[in-house]
């Protein structure tokens, strides 16, 4: 039976009801996501494949604030890339088409203060291929980058989160400062 778009939106919808650790959400969602990326992506529609020459788009397929999930496709145009960044709260992600590349942070600091005094050391880098899913949870914090290198091509992803996420935290990796800041998205939902 096929998978569809309403049956992962549900089962996120309950896992994120069910589980109060988001390493279970992303336990049980990664599967899923599998499954719906690598089957008929007949409910994706060309609105969510629109890009952005100023920097990566974000388009949102479904956001329910009320039951704290919210997916959307982005679209990385070789060269774009995020900030340095958290999300704080679970996140399964689902490769469309191209190669995304992440790079991790690590803070290393006694977290004495939260927003101040940040030392973040990098990490390692992952190369996710077309079909392919990761996940994150913030343990206590998930901080990243990803993006595309301007040597390749376009990649297209598709991010479930554990609530609305229109805003993060950024990371001045020199400064050693965070900020929260808002990220806006173009409402490709089609409601
Ligand atoms: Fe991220």
């Amino acid at each position: 039976m096929e998978y569809t778009l309403d049956k992962f939106i549900e089962d996120s919808r309950m896992a994120a009801a069910e589980y109060p650790d988001f390493s279970d959400v992303v336990d049980v969602l990664a599967p899923k996501m599998l499954r719906l990326i690598n089957g008929d992506r007949s409910f994706l529609k060309p609105e969510h494949f629109q890009d952005d020459p100023h920097h990566y788009a974000r388009n949102a397929v479904f956001v329910c604030p009320e039951d704290g999930i919210s997916l959307f496709t982005m679209v990385w145009n070789p060269g774009q890339w995020t900030p340095v960044h958290d999300h704080g709260t679970w996140g399964v992600v689902g490769v469309l088409k191209g190669v995304l590349e992440e790079k991790s942070f690590i803070r290393t600091d006694a977290r004495e203060i939260d927003d101040e005094g940040i030392v973040l050391k990098r990490g390692g880098v992952i190369l996710l291929g077309e079909n392919s899913v990761t996940t994150f949870v913030p343990n206590p914090d998930h901080i990243h980058k990803t993006g595309v290198p301007d040597t390749r091509e376009q990649a297209v992803t598709l991010h479930m989160y554990g609530r609305e996420m229109n805003d993060y935290y950024c990371y001045n990796v020199a400064t050693g400062r965070r900020a929260h800041v808002q990220v806006s998205y173009r409402d490709a939902t089609g409601v």
